[in-house]
C-alpha cells in the first residue's frame, strides 16, 4: 500500500470531518462542567481568547504539516523534516500523537458508553432525587460499562474500517447536519423551560474573583482537547484536502464551528439547570448527574428531552471518535502496509484493551491510585490530555515556526497577506512554545507533585 494519502474528492469532505472531529464530548460534556467548575464567565472569555491567539495558530500548522506531507502524522513529518534538512527524529511528534489518540480512544469510548447507556436510563424515568444513587450503581458495573463501550467502539471502528470516502465521509455527511439540528433543538428547549437570562449571564458575565492560574490551565487544556489538536487527527485529515483547499480558511470554518457549539451546549444545559434550581459546578458529574437529575424533574418531558440530549451527545461523540481511530490506522495500513481493515482491527482491539482497563478504574480498580491521579481512568486521561496533547501541539508548533519556515507556501495556507503570515509564524515559534511549555509546567507540577505557584 503507498505511503502516500489517498484525497477525498470534493472540499466539503474535510469540513465536515473536521468539524465532526472537533465537535465532541469535550464540547457537550467537557465545556459546560468546565466552565462551570471556573465561574462561568470568565473561563469562557478566557477560552474564547486562547482559541483564536494560540488554537487557531497551532490547528493551521498541524493541518498544514498534513497537507503538505501528504501522509500520516509519522511519515508526513518524516518527509518535511527531510526536505528542510532537519532531523528525522522531529517524527517523535507524529509518535507521540499517535500515542495520545490510541490513549484518548481508550477513555472516550467509555464516557460514550456511559451516553448511550444513559440515553436508554433517561427514557425509561429516574425518579427525581434518585440521579446520583443512579450514577453510583452504574459505575460500578464492570460488564455493562464493558458492552456500552464495546458496541461504541466497534461501531467506529466499522466505519472507518471502510475508508475515508464510503466510511468517514460518507458517515460525517448524515451525522454532523444531526448534530447541529439536535443541538439547537436543545438550546430552543431550554430557552422555553428554563431561564435563558440566568443562562446568559452565568456564561458571559466576568466573575473577577473566580480567576486563578488554574482557570487559564483548564482554558487552554479544554480548548486544544475540543478543536482536537495534537493528537495526529487533523493532520491525518489534512492529508486527505484536495490540493486546491486553503488551510487557513477551512481551518477558521472549523473552530469557528467547533466554539460555536460549545457556547450552544453551555446554552443549552446551563438555563435548564440554573431554572430548575440546580448550580451548574458539579464537575465532570454535571451531565450525568445533575442533568439526569433535572430530567426527572420535567417528569414525562424529561423522559423525552433526556434521552434526545444523550442522543446528541451520543452522535457527537461518534463523530470525534472516528476521528480518533484515523491517525494510527492510518499509520499502521500506509507505514506498514497493512489493509485498512487490518489495520483498524489492530487499533480497535489495542483501545479495546485500554478501554477495559478504564472501565476498571470506575470499579473495580478504583482505588488502585498510579503515581498522584486516582485511579488507571484518571491516569490515562491525565497522560493523554494534559500531559501528551500540550507537549505534541508545541512540538508542531516549533516544527513549523523554527523549521518550516521555508516550506511554508503562502497559497496551500491561503494566506496571502503578508503581515498575516508573519503574525502566524512569530506565534507559532515564540507566542505558543513559550505559553504552552509554561502553562504545562506549572500544571503538570501541580498534579503530579501539588506544587502551586499561584
Ligand atoms: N475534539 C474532540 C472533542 O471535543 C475530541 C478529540 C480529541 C477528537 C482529539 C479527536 C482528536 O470531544
Amino acid at each position: 500500500m503507498a505511503s502516500q494519502s489517498s484525497q477525498w474528492n470534493n472540499n466539503t469532505a474535510f469540513l465536515l470531518a473536521a468539524t465532526g472531529s472537533a465537535v465532541g464530548l469535550g464540547n457537550i460534556w467537557g465545556f459546560p462542567y468546565k466552565a462551570g467548575e471556573n465561574g462561568g464567565g470568565l473561563f469562557v472569555l478566557l477560552y474564547i481568547f486562547f482559541v483564536i491567539t494560540l488554537g487557531l495558530p497551532v490547528f493551521m500548522a498541524e493541518v498544514f504539516i498534513g497537507k503538505k506531507g501528504k501522509s500520516n502524522p509519522v511519515t508526513s513529518i518524516e518527509t518535511l523534516a527531510k526536505s528542510s534538512k532537519s532531523s528525522s527524529r522531529w517524527s517523535i511528534v507524529g509518535y507521540g500523537g499517535i500515542l495520545a489518540s490510541l490513549i484518548i480512544a481508550g477513555y472516550y469510548a467509555v464516557i460514550a458508553g456511559f451516553v448511550i447507556n444513559y440515553g436508554f436510563i433517561s427514557a425509561s424515568g429516574v425518579e427525581a432525587g434518585a440521579a446520583a444513587a443512579v450514577y453510583e450503581a452504574e459505575k460500578a458495573n464492570f460488564w455493562e460499562m464493558t458492552f456500552w463501550f464495546s458496541l461504541f467502539l466497534f461501531s467506529s471502528g466499522f466505519v472507518v474500517a471502510n475508508g475515508i470516502d464510503k466510511g468517514i465521509d460518507k458517515a460525517m455527511r448524515f451525522l454532523l447536519p444531526m448534530l447541529f439540528v439536535l443541538v439547537i433543538a436543545m438550546v430552543g428547549y431550554g430557552a422555553v423551560a428554563g431561564d435563558f437570562a440566568k443562562g446568559l449571564d452565568y456564561l458571559f458575565s466576568w466573575k473577577a474573583e473566580d480567576f486563578s492560574a488554574g482557570t487559564i490551565q483548564a482554558a487552554i487544556g479544554q480548548a486544544f482537547f475540543s478543536m482536537s489538536i495534537g493528537m495526529g487527527t487533523l493532520m491525518a485529515f489534512g492529508s486527505y484536502m484536495p490540493s486546491n483547499q486553503k488551510v487557513s480558511k477551512a481551518s477558521a470554518v472549523v473552530v469557528t464551528a467547533d466554539t460555536g457549539v460549545a457556547l450552544l451546549a453551555g446554552l443549552a444545559i446551563f438555563p435548564l439547570a440554573l431554572g430548575l434550581g440546580f448550580s451548574p459546578n458539579a464537575g465532570d458529574t454535571l451531565v450525568f448527574v445533575t442533568m439526569t437529575e433535572v430530567f426527572a424533574q420535567l417528569g414525562a418531558a424529561g423522559q423525552f428531552i433526556g434521552p434526545l440530549f444523550f442522543f446528541l451527545l451520543a452522535v457527537a461523540a461518534f463523530s470525534s471518535m472516528i476521528s480518533i481511530l484515523e491517525p494510527s490506522v492510518a499509520f499502521l495500513s500506509q507505514k506498514h502496509s497493512m489493509t485498512r481493515m487490518k489495520a483498524t482491527s489492530y487499533v480497535v482491539a489495542f483501545c479495546f484493551l485500554l478501554s477495559l482497563v478504564s472501565v476498571a478504574g470506575h470499579n473495580v480498580w478504583n482505588t488502585l491510585s498510579v503515581g498522584a491521579l486516582d485511579n488507571p481512568f484518571e491516569a490515562m486521561k491525565y497522560f493523554a490530555d494534559d500531559f501528551l496533547l500540550l507537549l505534541v501541539g508545541t512540538g508542531m508548533s516549533i516544527f513549523v515556526g523554527w523549521r518550516l519556515e521555508k516550506v511554508i507556501d503562502a497559497d496551500v495556507m491561503g494566506i496571502q497577506n503578508k503581515f498575516l503570515m508573519n503574525l502566524w509564524v512569530f506565534i507559532l515559534k515564540w507566542v505558543s512554545p513559550i505559553f504552552l511549555m509554561v502553562i504545562w509546567t506549572l500544571g503538570n507540577l501541580q498534579i503530579l507533585f501539588g506544587i502551586r505557584f499561584f
